[in-house]
């Protein structure tokens, strides 16, 4: 071959490889964020990275455009391994025209979605981009819907993981949210539908930015993000250690990891944990270290809905999504955010083949005009129903109170769990000692000649009667109760047991659940 022809492709690839070009660059490092390329190369296993599609480029003409090219149009695509599994990438280059999406743009999004999707793989993009490229109008309106119907299409096939670096502004914030996982990066990343000059305009509010959709927005106060990082480089090990729970696509099991005993001083701690009062608060982390494998647990929106804890852990190497109550964030009631927090990680988990283990530890759900009129029943309803229709190997433990219908929804053993246990620190019972015994003793209390001691003497003998595990036990509502310190042994042989669990849903188009 002619040193030309060679010279002429390796001038294309150090174009393409320049995306907009010096200055720009240095403009991106200015604002604390990476390059496309770049975190391309941080998330990746060391090499593996085979780039697609990076001579692209668009075929616009308006408002100048024909005079404005750049190779590749703003995201670099291509596949590579993460821990020696492999993956399909894009990663917007907010150095190219901010990143924006044109119809070329998308297309090599699609591309990679379509290929991923027929080789069962997962997709990870990472999102840098100031929205539809402005000068190409509809075309690139087309090319987000494109993308969207992809992403659509591929939930529950192959897991799809979205970081936001940069700006992720109008309906370019809707392919995150169709994903799997979505992680921001504190102070350089928001997203928004609109942003805060439309936000003026029509509500009169004055909001920053980073107020009213940066990282911590989404992570606190409206669940968008799962997770947060406080640069790209911790966003980009996130997402490789988030990799590592997950299975490549839905008709495969998630990879193995070797096993590790938990932290002893935690797995000592257990018999001991949950206090002699009731209404005292714990840590339920503390339950899932003592219980999973050491230093295993990666949790999902920490900071949403704290009242419900999720995320992945693994038990003897095997991957597991924990589901649990936090006594120590509003007594672990479930509420409207909590329910739909736990019911989308449910059905993750049930859509990837994922085990599930509930820590339940439940007063209820919580009661109020707020949370009524905000649609607890049919948000609620939504954790029911994800547990109801989930297939996989499902574990319950009970710690300490199951009451009232939050019993029947943490994965009780009557939704087709498959080993549901308590600790002898469980009640199990309609509801709370002191709320039955003021409902069914109402009249002889008040005709007590001491209604305090009446009280008193009524609420002990149903805590005799009811707050405990034996009643449930004794119609096989659970199938043990165990000192907290066996939970780890059971659990483990309990999924042993039921790893080639077979279970289906009855034939249907889809289903309806409450939305
Ligand atoms: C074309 C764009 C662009 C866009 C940015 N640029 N956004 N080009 N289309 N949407 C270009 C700029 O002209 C500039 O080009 C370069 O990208 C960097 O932009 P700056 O403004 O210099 O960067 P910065 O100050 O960091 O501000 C970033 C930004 C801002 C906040 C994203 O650029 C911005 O507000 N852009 C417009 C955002 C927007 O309204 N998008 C449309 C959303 S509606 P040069 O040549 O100077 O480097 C939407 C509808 C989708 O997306 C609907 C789907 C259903």
């Amino acid at each position: 071959m002619s040193t030309d022809k060679i010279t002429r492709l390796e001038q294309a690839r150090e174009e393409s490889r320049k995306g907009g070009g010096e200055k720009r660059i240095e403009k991106q490092h200015a604002k604390g964020k990476m390059t496309a390329r770049e975190r391309i190369e941080l998330l990746v296993d060391p090499g593996s990275f085979e780039e697609i599609d990076a001579f692209v480029q668009h075929r616009s003409t308006a408002f100048g455009l024909d005079k404005q090219q750049f190779m590749g149009d703003g995201v670099v695509t291509g596949f590579a391994k993460i821990d020696g599994r492999p993956i399909y990438l894009f990663s917007q280059d907010f150095t190219v025209l901010g990143g924006s999406l044109s119809e070329t743009h998308a297309e090599k999004i699609c591309k990679i979605m379509d290929l991923a999707m027929k080789n069962g793989v997962p997709v990870i993009g990472l999102n840098d981009s100031g929205g539809a490229r402005i000068q190409e109008g509809v075309s690139s309106l087309g090319g987000y819907a494109e993308v969207f119907w992809r992403n659509s299409m591929a939930s529950g096939v192959i897991p799809q993981i979205s970081a936001v670096m940069g700006p992720c502004a109008g309906g370019a914030v809707y392919s995150p949210a169709l994903t799997d996982f979505v992680s921001m990066v504190e102070g350089s990343s928001y997203m928004f539908v609109t942003g805060p000059n439309v936000v003026k305009t029509v509500t009169h509010e004055e909001v920053s930015s980073e107020d009213l959709g940066g990282a911590s927005a989404h992570s606190v106060k409206s669940g968008v993000a799962h997770f947060t990082a406080k640069n790209d480089a911790v966003c980009l090990q996130g997402i490789r250690r988030l990799m590592s729970y997950l299975p490549l696509n839905c008709e495969e099991k998630a990879p193995f990891a070797a096993p590790a005993e938990p932290d002893s001083t935690k797995a000592d701690a257990l018999d001991n944990l949950i206090p002699d009062n009731p209404n005292k608060p714990y840590d339920i982390h503390d339950v899932i270290d003592g219980v999973m494998d050491k230093d295993s647990f990666y949790e999902v929106h920490k900071d949403y809905a704290e009242n419900i804890v999720i995320g992945f852990a693994r038990l003897e190497g095997r991957s597991v999504g924990i589901v649990a109550n936090q006594p120590l964030a509003l007594a672990g009631v479930l509420d409207i955010d909590a329910s739909i927090k736990g019911a989308r990680f449910v059905r993750f988990c049930d859509a990837f083949n994922i085990p599930l283990v509930v820590f339940e530890d439940v007063p209820g759900f919580l009661p109020g005009t707020d949370q009524e009129w905000g649609g607890i029943i049919k948000h609620g309803a939504k954790l029911l129903y994800a547990f109801c229709e989930a297939t996989v190997p499902k574990m319950t433990v009970i710690t300490r109170k199951a009451y009232g219908g939050a019993y029947d929804v943490m994965n009780s053993k009557h939704i087709r769990a498959d080993y549901n246990i308590a600790w002898p620190t469980a009640e199990i019972a309609v509801m709370g000692t002191k709320g039955a015994v003021e409902i069914i003793f109402r009249r002889e209390i008040a005709a007590a000649a001491d209604p305090v001691a009446k009280q008193a003497e009524l609420e002990a003998e149903y805590s005799r009667e009811f707050a405990h595990p034996y009643r449930a036990a004794a119609r096989g509502f659970i199938d043990d109760v165990v000192k907290p310190s066996e939970t780890r042994r059971k659990l483990i042989r309990a999924f042993e047991v039921c790893q080639h669990k077979v279970d289906h849903v009855p034939k249907k188009k889809h289903d309806n659940l409450p939305l």
